[in-house]
Parts: structure tokens; C-alpha cells; sequence
């Protein structure tokens, strides 16, 4: 999969305005996990999502038109702020409404710090789209920052967690969005699903 156009199309906090024309390819993750970066890196455009070292800095469902053709789709992030206590994915009403509700959500990439061990919040929020059979794949950002035996580690804790839940460990993809270390993997992920559609 190439990516030759990337253009930003929409902003949303609505979930009902949402396009619903073509595939989407969503990233959520906690807030300063590399979402917006990692994105900028699929697309190798720097300037396309706003990215920031503090927390918070995307805060609506962004849609970016790849290719005239399906949309790779930024997430505000969660575990920051305004998370509430009751319900941690009651974060922002309108992100799992649209997680829940798009049809053409084909995939959410989950993006989960390399650096850190397997975090409740993140074991949760998967378990969510699980139960709710919204399609995952984890996505292990930043390891650029890191040795490949504290990521090696970290994976194997990771995938311990996941197998009390899970049959199998989901897809996943190490990343790094200052060297683009995971880029082609990515995508040609996405152009599988894609071209699976098709068939
Ligand atoms: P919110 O929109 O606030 O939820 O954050 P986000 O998940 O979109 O994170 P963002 O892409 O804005 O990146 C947060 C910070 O991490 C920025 O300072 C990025 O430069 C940095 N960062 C993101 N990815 C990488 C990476 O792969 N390697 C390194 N070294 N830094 C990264
Ligand atoms: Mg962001």
C-alpha cells in the first residue's frame, strides 16, 4: 500500500456528522501515546495532525482522505482529564459512539507506550472493543526510545496479559515515528484489509 494524497477533510465532535462514505482506519490510544505522529508518519507529511508534548492537544474526531479513497482517522486521547470515574470510557460520549456506531470502521489501531508495562487502562479499553466487536490491533509506539530487550520484555508481558482474555494475541506492530521503523508493515496491513473488501 502507497499512500500518494493524504488531505484533511473533517473535524467532528458529532458523531451523526461523520463521513460515511468510504473505509476507515481509526487511532486511539492514551492521550500523548503518538497517535497524531504515527499517523504523520504513515502519511509522511509532519504538518497533516497536530501533534504536541503536552496531553490533550487532539480533542475531535479527525478525518484525513487517503488516496481519494478510505480515511485514516485521528482520536482525541483517553486517560486524561476529563475521564470519569463511573464509566473510563465515558470519556467523551461522542468517540464511542462513533467507535460503536461507523460502519465502515474497518479497523482501530490501539497504540500502547513501548516503554511501559501492560497499563489496566489500556487492557480495558481493548476488552471494550472486544465485547463490542469492534475490530483491534495493537499498535507498540515510540520504541526508538528504547532497547530491544526492554521491548522484547515489555511485548512478552503484554502478550501474557492478553492470552487471559484472548485466544490469540491480536495483530500487533512495533513503531517508531521518528525513524518510521513499522510504516510499511502498517500499511500494508491496511491494504490487505482493504483489498479483502474487494473480493
Ligand atoms: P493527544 O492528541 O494529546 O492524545 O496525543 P497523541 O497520542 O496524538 O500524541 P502526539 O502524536 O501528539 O505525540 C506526543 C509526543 O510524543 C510528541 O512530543 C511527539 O513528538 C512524541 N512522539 C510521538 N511518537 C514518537 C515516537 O515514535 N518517538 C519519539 N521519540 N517521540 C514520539
Ligand atoms: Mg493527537
Amino acid at each position: 500500500m502507497e499512500i500518494k494524497q493524504a488531505v484533511f477533510t473533517i473535524s467532528n465532535s458529532d458523531a451523526k456528522k461523520i463521513p460515511t462514505d468510504r473505509e476507515e482506519f481509526a487511532f486511539i490510544g492514551r492521550s500523548n501515546v503518538g497517535k497524531s505522529s504515527l499517523i504523520n508518519m504513515l502519511v509522511g507529511n509532519k504538518k497533516l495532525a497536530k501533534t504536541s508534548g503536552k496531553p490533550g492537544k487532539t480533542q475531535l474526531i479527525n478525518h484525513f482522505l487517503i488516496n481519494e479513497k478510505w480515511y485514516l482517522v485521528d482520536l482525541p486521547g483517553y486517560g486524561y482529564a476529563k475521564a470519569s470515574k463511573t464509566s473510563r470510557f465515558a470519556w467523551e460520549k461522542f468517540i464511542s459512539e462513533y467507535l460503536t456506531g461507523s460502519k465502515q470502521l474497518m479497523n482501530v489501531f490501539v497504540l500502547l507506550d513501548s516503554r511501559l508495562e501492560p497499563q489496566k487502562i489500556d487492557l480495558e479499553f481493548m476488552n471494550w472493543c472486544g465485547e463490542r466487536g469492534i475490530p483491534f490491533s495493537m499498535v507498540f509506539t515510540k520504541i526508538d526510545k528504547i532497547s530491544s530487550t526492554v521491548l522484547q520484555k515489555n511485548l512478552a508481558k503484554y502478550k501474557r496479559e492478553m492470552l487471559k482474555y484472548w485466544e490469540v494475541m491480536p495483530p500487533h506492530f512495533s513503531t517508531s515515528s521518528e525513524s518510521s521503523f513499522g510504516k510499511e508493515k502498517i500499511l500494508n496491513y491496511i491494504g490487505e484489509i482493504l483489498s479483502d473488501l474487494k473480493e
